[in-house]
């Protein structure tokens, strides 16, 4: 941990270049979940408080290069205003002379919020220009979106290289939960990976079997572990050609003493759809023309005696498919049992990844985990062992 944090830099009578996720999802034009916006309160908060002016860049969707009206930070505004309870003063550009203007109109106290910094080709391609523009509207870079620290871009890597830096509170509470829960852990370690796709899980896997004690694999991916196991799955989603792959991760899973956890018994339909008619049978009795959709009762017993001997749990992707009913038991039960141990103080528990946040809501589940990331790939990319750039920047 060699970055700074605010507590670090002295901000009073400075202008501070706050770079935020505040890539909230939207409806008609409304904001449809603030989460994003409303973790930003405690950094701006404390800056203003220290005396410094601050100045938010951010994303918006990915307009490419090019103004995309329909992806103005511009529509973020009100919801932006209404969180933080100030006044947002808007730039209709993150550099120049618009970008000057707003920050000169903003009072004490006030927020600025700039234009979308990827309306601009040089946000991606990290171009140092663009970098030095940014730098020059301030006096202090605070990155505060770890959830876009996977993205060398010019306003998450290159700024942080050209002015004095810290971490913002939400980039400070997102590095210290991972690291709690990954980096230097309680034991044992549980990892709970779900989704439908060991192929877009094999980093992962192959990171967390050699850092874990115990790995907990759901979803349409656990069919490919069970299908290299040489076990019927029917009409599962699962990747057969993965099968080399699915074995290759078991036997080194073995080698390092993670013991790796598949589906006991399993709900299987013959349909994808909500309220299809569904049996539960045990693992490798499903009939061949049925799917498996999500995990049986004897699984989320099996876990609850995992979890209950654990101190970590760390937990990314859905059990099944737990958006349909009747597919979503295994997850909300199981994200039940993770909770009630968490509030017992007996586990710590950090969850991450859009589809994971969802399922855990759904299950009532969230409120209770110690930590809840904002992030979905930079989450990813952290639990599979990658250096985040806009992290790493901060450390430089
Ligand atoms: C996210 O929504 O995960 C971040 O804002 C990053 O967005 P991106 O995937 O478009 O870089």
């Amino acid at each position: 941990m060699g970055w700074k944090t605010l507590d670090d830099v002295a901000m009073a009578g400075k202008t501070v270049l706050v770079r935020v996720d505040i890539n909230v999802p939207m409806e008609s034009g409304r904001v449809t979940d603030s989460t994003r916006i409303d973790k930003i309160k405690p950094t701006v908060e404390d800056i203003i408080a220290r005396g410094g002016k601050v100045v938010l860049l951010a994303h918006f969707d990915r307009p490419k290069g090019k103004v995309v009206p329909e992806m103005s930070l511009g529509h973020v505004k009100d919801a932006l205003a209404a969180s933080l309870g100030r006044k947002v003063v808007f730039g209709s550009d993150c550099i120049g002379a618009a970008a000057k203007a707003a920050i000169a109109a903003a009072g004490q106290g006030d927020v600025v919020l700039l234009e979308n910094t990827r309306f601009h080709g040089g946000e991606e391609k990290n171009d140092p220009a663009l970098a030095g523009e940014m730098a020059a509207l301030g006096d202090l870079f605070v990155n505060d979106a770890f959830s876009a620290a996977h993205r060398a871009h010019a306003s998450t890597e290159g700024l942080a290289r050209l002015l004095p830096k810290a971490a913002g509170r939400l980039m400070e509470a997102e590095l210290k939960a991972l690291e709690a829960a990954l980096g230097a852990p309680v034991r044992p370690v549980v990892a709970v990976v779900g989704g439908a796709k060991v192929s877009t899980k094999l980093d992962l896997l192959g990171n967390l079997v050699g850092r874990v004690d115990h790995l907990v694999i759901g979803g349409g991916m656990a069919n490919t572990f069970l299908v290299a196991q040489g076990r019927e799955v029917g009409t599962s989603l699962a990747e057969r050609d993965m099968a080399d792959t699915a074995r290759a991760i078991l036997a080194k899973a073995a080698a390092a003493g993670c013991t790796i956890h598949l589906p006991l018994d399993v709900v299987v339909a013959r349909a994808f759809k909500a309220g299809a008619a569904s049996e539960t049978v045990d693992v490798g009795a499903c009939p061949a023309d049925a799917m498996i959709l999500d995990a049986g009762p004897l699984t989320v017993a099996a876990l609850t005696k995992v979890f209950e001997t654990c101190k970590t749990l760390i937990w990314n992707g859905p059990l099944g498919a737990f958006e349909i009913e009747p597919f979503n038991p295994a997850t909300n039960a199981a994200a039940r049992v993770a909770a009630d141990l968490t509030r017992a103080g007996k586990l710590v528990s950090v969850a991450g990844g859009g589809d994971t946040v969802a399922a855990l809501n759904q299950a009532g589940a969230a409120a209770d985990f110690t930590f809840i990331s904002t992030a979905g790939g930079a989450f990813l990319e952290w639990m599979e062992g990658k250096t985040l750039p806009g992290v790493a920047a901060l450390n430089a």
